[in-house]
């Protein structure tokens, strides 16, 4: 699995200072609120279970499942949602958790459909940001780092379902996604 890192962008020391940071700017922000971390399979799995140990306030936890991207590296634009929410989130504030932030199509979409169903507020928390790949408008309250455009693999995020596993979030050499 090594073999195919070109390099390591983000170590495991500076992810877990930066979870802690926006751990804390969560918890002094939304305290004395009804918050329900929304997580987005698979990719916020390793993230949310960090993010939500450095959150001091209680919060209430739920999984979206998507699929928007297949088993490839580009975007689709089709965004399906394949396990959805409960459809009352009146008094709620909603906090989405993502991975990462690329075109913008998939968060604006479940934006816009959490929306819906009438939450009191809801905002968005993303670990990475590839800015300049915006085609969608979408404005997280949260980033953690921008990246690069590079296919960036670990802590959650994969390629066709591999190197989910590691620790720490890496450059993955372009040869294994353009064979
Ligand atoms: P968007 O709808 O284009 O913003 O796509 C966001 C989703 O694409 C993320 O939740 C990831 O699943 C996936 N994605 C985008 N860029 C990368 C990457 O560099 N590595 C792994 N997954 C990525
Ligand atoms: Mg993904």
């Amino acid at each position: 699995m090594l073999k195919d890192i070109e390099k390591v962008l983000l170590s495991e020391q500076q992810l877990a200072e930066k979870v802690k940071e926006i751990g804390d700017a969560i918890s002094k922000d939304f305290e004395g609120k009804d918050v329900l971390l929304v997580g987005i399979l698979k990719g916020s799995v390793v993230f949310m279970s960090d993010l939500m140990r450095a959150i001091t306030i209680p919060v209430a936890i739920d999984f979206m499942s998507v699929s928007s991207y297949g088993d490839g590296s580009k975007s689709s634009g089709v965004v399906k949602i394949v396990k959805d929410l409960q459809n009352d989130l009146a008094g709620k504030d909603v906090i989405v958790v993502e991975d990462i932030l690329d075109s913008g199509r998939t968060l604006s979409y479940l934006k816009k459909h959490i929306e819906a169903k009438g939450p009191n507020s809801i905002s968005i928390v993303t670990l990475l940001d590839k800015p300049e790949r915006r085609v969608v408008d979408v404005y997280p309250k949260y980033t953690g780092f921008n990246v690069p455009d590079e296919f960036v693999v670990g802590y959650g995020l994969d390629f066709a379902e591999k190197y989910r596993s590691l620790p720490f979030i890496g450059i993955l050499k372009p040869c294994v996604y353009e064979k």
